[in-house]
């Protein structure tokens, strides 16, 4: 993990937020290269989870969403986490999570009092100053909270959403209305969700923002088992589609205890993370419990018309929700690498699937020579019109192919003598460092071929 977070620092992909200002904690942001890694990663879900199904469309909803949102979603009451204090040393921490770190016993189902219960029966220590002295365990809302001014003086709360999802049951109906749509049908959505995370994360694994890619699958009640099925073999498809190693991949149904307010099934798509195995994605039955609630809140309708039938029912939805953060996490430490070469040099590489790499391609003259240049700017004018490409030609050739493996860029172009007589340029490819020559004609087709973007 440590190299990761050094190399995404060191390369442009991640730093931590707010550095200038000492930090802010859970807080990254998205340099060049990650930036555009990232936008790679949504183009593909939205390539195949929207554009290339029938019944699936999308949308982008405000992070602000009327309050009573959150009342009828349950957020309000349910969406706690248990935290004690360290009397001595201030820090805070997830009762749950030091229980089960310690323990080693699952702390899903226990109230309040058990939990400061154990935490005292077991002489729990401090993480931080090994002190045994801690608060009772009490819930706090991860949500957070904003102050919306108003002209009567008294403010309204407000609220940033914690998950994407109910941006899209707010506009369930308007999208039945304007969009000939029949069930089994969804929306989707990108977008930023925020959570009051107290504990510290691994990296960008556990943030206070961060995005998810959501999709609610609305359907007739008597399909669901059905369609978590084909929902959860989808999302082991984009696992695979991503370059994520199956050996890195497993499920985990969650116990009764261990279910959201809203949910009767769910199941996990765990990782193994350089820090251990935990969530990846979830994929969650929801039934009708959303937009029941938010017919009661807000008093309107939400129920289908069967046009066929004339059968009038709530749909119950399958979710399937992936955390992009935690999909860039994933992709970096499975595809990250310290290979010793046979002359004993070190090479890192980011063994990133094409489709995802930010950079597709990098050009080079062999040498800085002005016939060697001049030919190598054409060339990378030309392919940077299609794909995201780079042109260097400082440094030792070797030294420039390692600057590219480094950041995953699957291909790279070098521009020779030979270049000038017969119009061919080696292609590097960087798992393999096999070069082969190819005409220069040929190079769009050539990487065209390999991308295999769309
Ligand atoms: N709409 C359902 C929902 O939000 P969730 O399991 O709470 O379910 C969905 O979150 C996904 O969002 C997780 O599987 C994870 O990938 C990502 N996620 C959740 N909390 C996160 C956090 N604090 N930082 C980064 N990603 C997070």
């Amino acid at each position: 993990m440590k190299n990761i977070v050094s190399l995404c620092k060191r390369r442009g992909f991640i730093y931590p937020g707010s550095e200038i200002y000492g930090g802010f904690a859970n807080t990254y942001s998205y340099g060049p290269y990650g930036v555009e890694l990232k936008k790679n990663i949504k183009d593909l879900w939205w390539q195949i989870f929207v554009r290339e199904k029938e019944n699936i469309v999308g949308i982008d909803g405000p992070i602000l969403l009327h309050p009573k949102t959150w009342e009828a979603s349950g957020h309000v009451k349910c969406f706690t986490d248990a935290l004690i204090d360290c009397k001595k040393c201030k820090n805070r921490f997830r009762a749950d999570q030091l229980i089960e770190k310690i323990l080693n016993i699952k702390s899903e189902s226990l109230n309040l009092k058990s939990i400061s219960s154990i935490i005292k029966e077991n002489k729990i220590k401090c993480p931080n100053c090994n002190a045994s002295d801690f608060t009772e365990a009490r819930h706090f809302n991860l949500m957070f909270q904003i102050e919306m001014s108003k002209t009567d003086n008294q403010n309204e709360i407000a609220y940033l959403r914690p998950e994407t999802a109910q941006a899209i049951f707010l506009e369930y109906k308007n999208i039945l209305d304007s969009m000939r749509i029949k069930i089994p049908f969804g929306i989707a959505q990108i977008g930023k969700a925020f959570r009051n995370e107290i504990t510290p994360g691994n990296f960008i694994f556990r943030t206070i923002e961060f995005e998810q890619m959501e999709i609610e699958y609305f359907i007739k009640e008597k399909e669901w088992k059905k369609t978590f099925e084909y929902w959860l073999e989808e999302m082991l498809n984009w696992c695979k589609e991503i370059g994520l190693n199956s050996n890195k991949i497993e499920t985990h149904e969650h116990k009764k205890e261990e279910l959201s307010h809203y949910s009767k099934k769910t199941v996990d798509i765990i990782f193994d993370f350089p820090f251990g195995k935990s969530e990846l994605y979830g994929l969650a039955y929801r039934t009708d419990f959303d937009l029941k609630q938010h017919a009661q809140y807000s008093k309107s309708k939400q129920e289908y018309i069967d046009q066929e039938t004339k059968e009038k029912f709530i749909p119950h939805v399958i979710e399937p929700t992936f955390g992009l953060d935690r999909t860039i996490l994933a992709i970096l430490s499975n595809s990250f690498e310290e290979e010793t070469l046979e002359n004993g040099e070190k090479r890192t590489i980011l063994h990133l699937s094409p489709k995802i790499a930010p950079v597709k391609a990098a050009v080079f003259p062999l040498m800085k020579k002005q016939e060697l240049i001049s030919k190598s700017l054409k060339i990378y004018e030309n392919i940077k019109k299609r794909w995201n490409t780079e042109y260097d030609e400082n440094g030792a050739i070797g030294k420039r192919y390692r600057r590219q493996d480094e950041i995953g860029t699957p291909f790279c172009i070098t521009i020779d003598y030979e270049t000038l007589e017969n119009d061919t340029v080696t292609i590097r490819e960087r798992d393999t460092m096999k070069q082969k020559r190819v005409k220069i004609d040929y190079i769009k087709n050539n990487l065209e071929n390999f991308l295999k973007i769309f």
